[in-house]
C-alpha cells in the first residue's frame, strides 16, 4: 500500500491523495470551492444551514475505522477527496485491453468517453441534494432529518470526487465541466440535470425513503462498474463511495420498512385484516399499504430509466475500451471480452413481449439492470418478511421492467405492473391504480408535519431499532438553530 490511509486535513479540502504537492490542482480545487459552498447555501438543505447536526466524516479510508461522529454545521462540513488505497499490480479486467497494467492516466483515445462517464455520475450527486431540499422541514424525527443531511454531506462529497478527477486530470475542459456541474439544477426547465429521473421531484418522505432505496441503489449498480474501471484513479474513488453509498440505502430500506410496520401495527390495532379498506386505514393516520406500492412503482420504473437503452452501442464501447466493467466484473466466470457471447432481452416485437439473444456487448446496461433487480427483489422480500411478521396478509412487488417506462424498449407502449400490454384508453382508466395520484398525494402531504422532540416520530412512521453510533432512543440528533 503505498498511499496514505489518513487523510490530510491541513488543507482546507481534506484529502488522501497529496493535495499539498500538487499545487496546481489544489489550486484549481481552492477556487471551485467558493461556488460550491454557494451552490450549498443556495440548492442544499432549506433552513437547517446553521443547525449543529451529528454527522458522521471520513477521517480514513480504512475499512475498519473510516468514519468519525461529531456535531457540525453543514456548510463548514469537511468535504474531502479521498480514494481507496491503491492495489499494487492492478490489471485492467476486461474488454480488448484485458491484462494490461491499470492506466494512472488517462488514455488519450478514450479521453472524451471517460469524461463524459464521469461527469453524468458526477451530475447525479448534487442533483439529489438538490431534489431532497425541502425535506427536512417535515421531518418525522430528529433521527430521521439527521440521516436526510448525512445523506445530503456525502452527495456533495461525491461530487467532490468526481470534480477531484475532472481538475486532475482532463485540463481546462475538466474545470469547465466541474463548474457546469454547479449550473444545472434539477428540475430546471433551461438547465436540467442530465438524466430523467433525477429532475422528479422528492414531494414526501416516502418518496425520499423510496428515492435512497431505489435510486441511490442504482448509484451502486452505476458506482460498481466503474470501480472495475481500467482507469485506477477513477476505480479507487469509486471504491470507497461505495462505503458511504451502504448508508444511503441502509436510510432508504429502514424507512420503507419502519413506515410499513407502523401501519400493520395500526391495522392490527383497530382491527383491520383488509389492506383494501384505504378509508379506514388513512383515517388511522398512516399510509395504506396499497398507496406504498404506487409509490414503489413510480420509484422503482424512473429508476429503471437510469440504466439507459437495452441495447447501446454507448455501453459496449465503455466495455471494450476498459473504462465501464460489469457488477462484479472480476468474480465473472467468462472470457471478460464478450466478441461472442450474447445475452437474453425482452424486445417489443410485433406488439407482444418476446425474449430474444442480442450481442452480449450491446446489452451491458441491461446486464446491470438485471443485476440491480435481483438486488432490489431482495431488500422488497425483507420488508414482505416485515409485513408478513405482523400477521397482515399483502406483499409488495417489483413491477415488470414494461411499466411506466420513458427510456428503452417500452418507452412508446403502457404495460400493467404485472407487463400486461393496454391501449391509450385502458391506461387511462387505471392509470390511478398503479401510480400515485393527486389524492394519495394530498393524504400524505397531510401526514408531513415535523416531530422536532429528541426521541419522538410522527405517528406514521415506527422509530427505528436502533440509534446512530448507537445514540440513546432519545438523543439529539439535530440541534435545531431557532
Ligand atoms: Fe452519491
Ligand atoms: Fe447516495
Amino acid at each position: 500500500m503505498t498511499d496514505a490511509v489518513n487523510v490530510d486535513y491541513s488543507t482546507k479540502i481534506p484529502n488522501n491523495v497529496g493535495l499539498t504537492e500538487d499545487r496546481q490542482v489544489l489550486r484549481g480545487l481552492e477556487s471551485w470551492h467558493p461556488g460550491y459552498l454557494d451552490w450549498w447555501k443556495d440548492m442544499g438543505p432549506d433552513g437547517f444551514q446553521d443547525s449543529l447536526v451529528y454527522l458522521r466524516t471520513a477521517i480514513s479510508v480504512d475499512p475498519k475505522g473510516w468514519a468519525k461522529f461529531d456535531y457540525v454545521r453543514m456548510p463548514e462540513y469537511r468535504w474531502g477527496v479521498l480514494l481507496a488505497p491503491k492495489e499494487e499490480g492492478r490489471k485492467v479486467n476486461f474488454g480488448a485491453h484485458l491484462g494490461e497494467d491499470a492506466w494512472q492516466d488517462v488514455p488519450g483515445e478514450y479521453r472524451a468517453m471517460l469524461r463524459r462517464l464521469i461527469v453524468i455520475q458526477g451530475d447525479t450527486e448534487p442533483a439529489s441534494v438538490e431534489q431532497q431540499r425541502h425535506l427536512g422541514r417535515t421531518a418525522p424525527s430528529l433521527y430521521d432529518l439527521r440521516n436526510l443531511f448525512q445523506v445530503n454531506v456525502e452527495e456533495g462529497r461525491h461530487l467532490w470526487a468526481m470534480v477531484y478527477l475532472l481538475h486532475k486530470y482532463f485540463g481546462r475542459d475538466g474545470r469547465e465541466e466541474a463548474n457546469d456541474l454547479l449550473k444545472r439544477r434539477s428540475g430546471d426547465a433551461d438547465k436540467p440535470r442530465m438524466l430523467g429521473a433525477f429532475n422528479e421531484a422528492t414531494p414526501d418522505w416516502l418518496s425520499f425513503f423510496m428515492f435512497t432505496f431505489f435510486t441511490d441503489r442504482d448509484g451502486k449498480m452505476q458506482l460498481e462498474s466503474l470501480a472495475q474501471s481500467g482507469f485506477d484513479p477513477l476505480s479507487r474513488t469509486c471504491r470507497f463511495m461505495l462505503t458511504e453509498e451502504a448508508h444511503h440505502m441502509f436510510v432508504g430500506e429502514t424507512g420503507v420498512g419502519r413506515v410499513l410496520e407502523r401501519t400493520c401495527q395500526a391495522m392490527k390495532q383497530a382491527g383491520i385484516e383488509d389492506p383494501n379498506e384505504i378509508a379506514r386505514i388513512r383515517a388511522l393516520g398512516v399510509i395504506d399499504l396499497p398507496t406504498i406500492q404506487k409509490k414503489l412503482n413510480v420509484h422503482y420504473s424512473l429508476t429503471l430509466d437510469l440504466f439507459g437503452s437495452e441495447i447501446s452501442t454507448n455501453s459496449a464501447n465503455f466495455y471494450n475500451s476498459g473504462l465501464k466493467g460489469r457488477f462484479q466484473e472480476t468474480k465473472i466466470d467468462d472470457d471478460h471480452r464478450l466478441t461472442d457471447a450474447t445475452y437474453p432481452v425482452m424486445r417489443l416485437i410485433d406488439g407482444k413481449l418476446t425474449e430474444v439473444q442480442v450481442p452480449a456487448l450491446t446489452a451491458l446496461n441491461l446486464r446491470l439492470r438485471d443485476d440491480y433487480t435481483v438486488d432490489c427483489a431482495r431488500g422488497v422480500e425483507r420488508w414482505n418478511k416485515l409485513i408478513e411478521k405482523t400477521g397482515v396478509s399483502f406483499r409488495l412487488q417489483l413491477p415488470s421492467s414494461a411499466f411506466n417506462r420513458k427510456v428503452g424498449e417500452f418507452r412508446d407502449v403502457n404495460a400493467t405492473p404485472k407487463g400486461l400490454l393496454i391501449s391509450d384508453a385502458e391506461w387511462a382508466r387505471v392509470r390511478d391504480e398503479y401510480l400515485p395520484n393527486s389524492s394519495d398525494g394530498d393524504f400524505i402531504d397531510s401526514l408531513m408535519h415535523a416531530e422536532s422532540e429528541p426521541g419522538r416520530y410522527a405517528g406514521w412512521i415506527a422509530a427505528p431499532k436502533v440509534g446512530i453510533d448507537n445514540k440513546p432512543g432519545d438523543f439529539e440528533y439535530v440541534k435545531i438553530a431557532a
